[in-house]
């Protein structure tokens, strides 16, 4: 896909990995719409990116408000009279141990990771599917084909995004709607702010942390390829295979992984 005068929303587009996208595809001249909901975050990723992409605006939205989330996408297509890609980036994840947290965390997870993703699909596929054209990149994790320990709700949003958006590839394909589902290891962003990850075994499990600008090349160069299933590093590919093909030894080797 040539991303020159593109229309991308990107939600979780102030921060991280959402951001890192929003500048690439920015660079590459695509007009960007940032959604998030911290207004002063929004601006100043807002000036960064209008460097190269003048017309690109902000909006504050919660991506769990679904009437906010339609009228949002309705706005964005009246004025801007498309909307090319959708990048799901907006999300966050709680670590701590199933038994000894409450189900609230689990819930709000769900809420924001995969039905933040399901709203704007839907939304922004009903534009597209008027368009006959269209490319949604949904962020899920390597947590999203292997369960580590503490992060139950986290695995469970990022599964049923992948699920979700398996279906998708299938369904939007007759409309000429290209899906991908981007699987990232650990990424230096404010992800790990969060105070439940304080005691998380940062120096032993983050080695080989990656930067948001390395998820972004990898997804830009994915969807030019339209490969449904973007890992990143891609070496991680093999282990996500192995994991399909060994499980009892996956099992055992997360078993021993520092907690
Ligand atoms: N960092 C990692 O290790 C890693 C690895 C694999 C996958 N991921 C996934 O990558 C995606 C981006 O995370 P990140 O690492 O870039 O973290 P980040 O730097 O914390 O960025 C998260 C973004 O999502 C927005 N957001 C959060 N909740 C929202 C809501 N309810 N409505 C609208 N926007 C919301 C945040 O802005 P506001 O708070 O202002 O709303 C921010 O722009 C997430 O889906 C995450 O699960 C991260």
């Amino acid at each position: 896909m040539d991303f020159k005068d593109r229309v991308a929303v990107i939600t979780g587009g102030s921060s991280g990995i959402g951001k890192a996208i929003a500048v690439d595809l920015a660079k590459e001249g695509a007009t960007v719409i940032l959604i998030a909901r911290n207004k002063d975050k929004l601006k100043v990723t807002l000036e960064e990116i209008k460097k190269y992409s003048p017309n690109s605006i902000a909006a504050s939205c919660d991506v769990t408000d679904t009437k906010k989330v339609a009228n949002l996408v309705k706005v964005v297509n009246e004025n801007f009279n498309a909307i090319d890609i959708l990048i799901n980036s907006a999300g966050f994840g709680l670590n701590g141990s199933f038994i000894e947290n409450n189900i609230q965390g689990i819930r709000d997870q769900i809420e924001v990771n995969f039905f933040g993703t399901v709203n704007f699909c839907k939304e922004v596929s009903e534009v597209m599917v008027k368009q006959h054209s269209g490319y949604i990149v949904n962020i899920s994790s390597v947590a999203g084909r292997v369960g580590f320990p503490n992060l139950s709700g986290y695995c469970a949003s990022k599964f049923a995004v992948y699920g979700f958006s398996e279906v998708l590839y299938h369904e939007l394909k007759p409309h000429n709607i290209k899906v991908s589902i981007v699987l990232p290891i650990a990424t230096e962003t404010n992800f790990f702010n969060n105070p439940s990850w304080d005691s998380f075994p940062h120096e032993e499990r983050h080695k080989n942390i990656l930067k948001p600008e390395e998820v972004s090349k990898a997804v830009l160069i994915g969807m030019k390829k339209e490969n449904f299933e973007i890992v990143v590093p891609s070496k991680y590919k093999l282990k996500l295979i192995g994991k399909a093909i060994l499980l009892p030894w996956a099992l055992k080797y997360i078993q021993k992984l520092p907690k």
